[in-house]
C-alpha cells in the first residue's frame, strides 16, 4: 500500500518526503520528477517566489543506482529562499534574530486562509507559525511523489494528463478529438497549460486585470487518465470507491472547493437517457461505450474508459489590496496582511492535481495487482489481461 508523508515549512530549509510501498525494481528517472517540479513552478500569474526557487529532488534513501529497493523512499527538495529566512525560521533558538523575526510577524489574518482558525486552534500569536505550513509550498512534495509514481503507471501503459479549462469565468473550448500526444505538445507551448490558444489570451488578459486591481483569480482544471484497466476500486466498502478516493485526493489540495467526475453536476439536470453511457460489444473492442459521461468510473470501479475529473479552485486569498480583517493582538480592524503572493495558480494547481490523481490510481492499481517487485506485478497484470480477453 502506497503511503506518503511530507514535512517542511514554506520558508524552512527544505521539504522532506517519505514514500512507502513502492515495489522493488522500478527504474526511476529523476529528470521526470524535476521536469514536473518545474512545471508546478510555471504559469502566467505566479508571484516572485517561484523566480527564486529551482525545485530539484534529492533522493536520500530507497533507491540504488536509479532502481527502487522496495524500502521506504525518502527525498528532499531544498528551499533556496531559506538563505533569506534562516534568521526568522531557524529551528535552533540561537539561530533566530529576534529583531528580524519580530519584523516578519504576521498579525492580520487573511480571510480564506488557515491564518485565523489555525492561530486559535494551535494557540499562536504570530500567524507565521500557521501560514508557513499551511502554505501550498508543500504541494511541491506531492508533485515529487506523483511524478515518481507516474513512472510505475507508465510501465503498464497508463498515462495521465492535466490542463486548465477555466480561469476567472473564462472557459476554454474543449476539442474532444485531441489525443494525449497533442495535449502534451500543446502543454509544452502554453503559458497557462490551456489547450485553447485563443481563450488562453483572454485568460491572460483577465489575470493582468486582477494584477492591476491588486486582486486574485481562481478557475477549473481537468485531469484525464488513459488506459486505466477495468476493475480498479470497488463498491464493496465506502472507502474502496475509486471516485471517492480521487475526489478526496483532489479536495486535499489547498484552495480546491469542488470536484466533478465525468459529466459531474450537469448530470443532475438531465434525464437518465441523456446521461448513462450505453453498452456495446464487438469482438475487436470487446465491451465499449460511445459516450463517457460517467468519466470512466461506475459503482466505484474503473470501467475501462478514460477517467476524467475536474476540480475548481477558489481565488488566491492573499490580495495585494487586502481585505477587511482584525489584528489578533489589538483586536482593531486592519487590512489583511500581504506577503509576496501568486495572483492565479491554475497551471500550477493542475500539476498538483495531476500528481494526486497519479498517486490514487497507483494505490488502486497496486491494491489489485500488487506485489513486492515489478516482475511480480507484471506477471499479475499479464494474467489479468488474459482473463479480460476471455471474459
Ligand atoms: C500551487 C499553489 C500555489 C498557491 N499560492 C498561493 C499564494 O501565493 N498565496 C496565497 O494566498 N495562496 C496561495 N495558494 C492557495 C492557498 O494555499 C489556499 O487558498 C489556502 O491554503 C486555503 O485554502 P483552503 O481553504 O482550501 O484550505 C496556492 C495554492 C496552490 C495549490
Amino acid at each position: 500500500m502506497i503511503n506518503f508523508l511530507t514535512a517542511g515549512e514554506s520558508h524552512g530549509r527544505q521539504l522532506s518526503i517519505i514514500v512507502e510501498g513502492v515495489p522493488a525494481g522500478l527504474i526511476v528517472d529523476k529528470n521526470i520528477i524535476n521536469k514536473m517540479l518545474s512545471e508546478r513552478q510555471k504559469g502566467f500569474g505566479r508571484g516572485e517566489r517561484m523566480k527564486i526557487e529551482r525545485d530539484e529532488v534529492v533522493f536520500t534513501s530507497g533507491i540504488r543506482a536509479g532502481v527502487t529497493l522496495g524500502s521506504p523512499i525518502s527525498m528532499v527538495i531544498e528551499n533556496r529562499d531559506w538563505e533569506n529566512w534562516k534568521e526568522v525560521m531557524s529551528p535552533d533558538l540561537k539561530g533566530i534574530n529576534y529583531e528580524i523575526a519580530s519584523e516578519k510577524k504576521v498579525l492580520n489574518p487573511r480571510p480564506g486562509h488557515a491564518d485565523l482558525p489555525g492561530a486559535i486552534k494551535y494557540n499562536q500569536k504570530d500567524l507565521r507559525n500557521i501560514l508557513e505550513r499551511a502554505s501550498a509550498r508543500e504541494t511541491a512534495a506531492r508533485v515529487a511523489v506523483g511524478s515518481l509514481l507516474s513512472q510505475l503507471l507508465a510501465e503498464f501503459g497508463m498515462d495521465v494528463v492535466s490542463y486548465v479549462v477555466k480561469i476567472g469565468g473564462i472557459s476554454a473550448d474543449m476539442d474532444k478529438d485531441l489525443n494525449i500526444d497533442d495535449i502534451k505538445n500543446r502543454l509544452n507551448t502554453s503559458k497557462l497549460r490551456c489547450l485553447d490558444k485563443k481563450v488562453e489570451e483572454m485568460m491572460i488578459a483577465r489575470i493582468k486585470e486582477a494584477m492591476e486591481d491588486g486582486d486574485t483569480l481562481g478557475g477549473v482544471f481537468e485531469v484525464k487518465a488513459k488506459n486505466i484497466p477495468v476493475g480498479l476500486g470497488s463498491y464493496t466498502q465506502w472507502d474502496k470507491r475509486l471516485n471517492a478516493n480521487l475526489a478526496k485526493a483532489l479536495m486535499s489540495i489547498p484552495g480546491i472547493k469542488g470536484v466533478e467526475i465525468g459529466m459531474g453536476f450537469e448530470a443532475a439536470n438531465k434525464f437518465g437517457s441523456m446521461v448513462h453511457d450505453e453498452i456495446h460489444y464487438n469482438e475487436k473492442r470487446k465491451f465499449y461505450r460511445e459516450t463517457n459521461n460517467a468519466g470512466g468510473i461506475e459503482g466505484g470501479i474503473s470501467n475501462g474508459e478514460d477517467i476524467i475529473l475536474r476540480a475548481a479552485m477558489k481565488p488566491i486569498p492573499t490580495l495585494n489590496r487586502g481585505l477587511s480583517s482584525v489584528n489578533i493582538i489589538s483586536k482593531e480592524e486592519h487590512r489583511s496582511s500581504y506577503e509576496r503572493s501568486d495572483i492565479c495558480v491554475l497551471p500550477a494547481v493542475s500539476v498538483v492535481g495531476w500528481s494526486m490523481v497519479v498517486i490514487e490510481l497507483t494505490k488502486a492499481f497496486l491494491e489489485k495487482f500488487g506485489g513486492d517487485n515489478m516482475e511480480e506485478i507484471k506477471r499479475n497484470y499479464k494474467g489479468y489481461k488474459e482473463y479480460l480477453n476471455s471474459f
